[in-house]
């Protein structure tokens, strides 16, 4: 076979057989196929995209492109939950805990952030002394005895779509709904779960900028997980504010406990919620809806979701004292207001600006080797849909380097969008699809 020729065909809008992909792949993963090529490949899947089967082929090829990992050791149904990334999207942090409280099991590999969202691991890593290199045995074993284990996903695990990855991120082709797919679809195969639970996001603060191509991106993944013998559901939502109000990495986990302490509430509550719902049901913990709700509000309210945190971060090497005193976690010197130059309505923001903000004072990165500083970042004060004064605190900046302030500043506050009159409300769950 020929790179080149395969390129052509793509090119063409001709569907790459099964032989043509899984030598890519390969050869792409072994180093046999250099960059230049596998960009131009890419570049015309941007272009011409893929069918369902292709999408199929690529997936599992990229799958079994690194170690499979095995979790046959874990006693019970392993339901993974996956966000297809966004802003101040903490809901595996607690829901996690919270599914372990109940007698689900949580077995969770974990990315980085990239771009303007944010990542779990890079979160979970500002609690003092938080691992998430544990080895998979041990990893299988907390996930026996405690519920949950979250970890970093190893360097072995679809080595295909980092080397992909990395590469689209540089070529301008993140956004095309085949190579999303089977990027996610991969990790998740590898991943070794029984079920999967998909959460899907479309806004100004995700990587689909409508909900019809989020639905669509959901339906393709379900129909992969069908394909590929993973029973799979996909929820598609809302992501055009940040979901929480903190965006940062500690702000991140301080609002998670939060949450768990029962002191906050609002849509990332909401989400946490009913992603928890989904996941026991199909974990086969709850037989109904309403048995599952019932079991997500009893061990919010009897402490017992929290305690599981707490558990969750002293096994993993962490300071579970966080979860009673928030201020154990790392500290920004300075706070400074971003306040709203005009008095209206909030009715839109730029979501991922408001991320690339944060990035910017230091809590996610602009160049891959950049270190994060984990107690930066900013706390939204306003939603859409709530009434502002001029002169009033849209969000607070969380700084530890002064210079960047400004310009962090100056991007929520034109990230903002304040009009006269009250917009209408829009739905956190768009669909579910299974
Ligand atoms: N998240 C992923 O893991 N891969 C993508 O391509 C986009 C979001
Ligand atoms: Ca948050």
């Amino acid at each position: 076979m020929r790179m080149i020729d395969i390129i052509r065909k793509k090119q063409l809008s001709r569907a790459l057989s099964r032989e043509e992909i899984r030598w890519f792949v390969s050869g792409y993963s072994s180093g046999e196929i250099p960059d230049y090529q596998a960009a131009a490949l890419v570049m015309a899947v941007w272009f011409s995209g893929m069918d369902e089967e292709e999408t199929a082929e690529l997936t599992s090829a990229m799958a079994e492109s690194g170690e499979m990992v095995d979790l046959s050791g874990v006693d019970g149904i392993v339901v993974d939950k996956h966000s297809s990334g966004g802003v101040a999207d903490t809901t595996t942090i607690a829901a996690g805990p919270i599914v372990a409280a109940c007698g689900g099991m949580v077995a969770k590999m974990s990315g980085r952030g990239l771009s303007f969202s944010g990542g779990t691991l890079d979160k979970l890593e500002s609690i003092p002394g938080f691992r998430t290199d544990l080895s998979m045995e041990r990893f299988i074993e907390m996930v026996n005895t405690c519920g949950v284990s979250i970890i970093g996903q190893t360097k072995q695990l679809v080595p295909a779509d980092r080397m992909l990855y990395a590469l689209r991120d540089v070529t301008s082709t993140v956004d095309s709904m085949p190579l999303i797919a089977a990027s996610i679809m991969s990790k998740k195969i590898a991943g070794g779960g029984n079920k999967i639970l998909l959460d899907v996001k479309w806004g100004s603060g995700a990587f689909m900028r409508t909900s019809e191509s989020a639905e669509r991106l959901a339906s393709m993944m379900v129909e992969i997980g069908k394909h590929t013998g993973r029973d799979t559901r996909a929820l598609v939502t809302d992501m055009n504010q940040p979901l929480g109000n903190a965006v940062g990495n500690a702000l991140e986990v301080e609002e998670a406990i939060r949450i768990l302490r029962g002191e906050l509430e609002g849509d990332l509550k909401d989400l946490i919620v009913e992603l928890c719902v989904h996941m026991l049901e199909m974990g086969e913990v709850c037989s109904s809806r309403s048995g599952a709700l019932r079991e997500v509000h009893q061990v919010l309210e009897d402490g017992s979701a929290l305690e599981k945190l707490k558990e969750m971060i002293g096994l993993q090497g962490g300071d579970p004292r966080v979860c009673d005193d928030v201020t154990l976690l790392p500290q920004a010197e300075k706070r400074i207001a971003v306040e709203s130059s005009v008095g209206g309505w909030i009715s839109s923001m730029q979501a991922d600006e408001i991320g690339i903000a944060a990035a910017f004072l230091g809590a996610g990165r602009m160049k891959k080797e950049d270190v994060i500083d984990p107690a930066v970042g900013c706390w939204m004060k306003k939603r859409i849909g709530d009434q502002v004064s001029a002169g009033e605190p849209l969000a607070v900046l969380y700084v530890n380097r002064e210079t960047d302030a400004e310009e962090a500043a100056e991007r929520i506050r034109s990230a903002v969008t304040v009009g006269e009159g009250r917009p209408k409300p829009r739905d956190l769950v768009v669909s579910v699809l299974s």
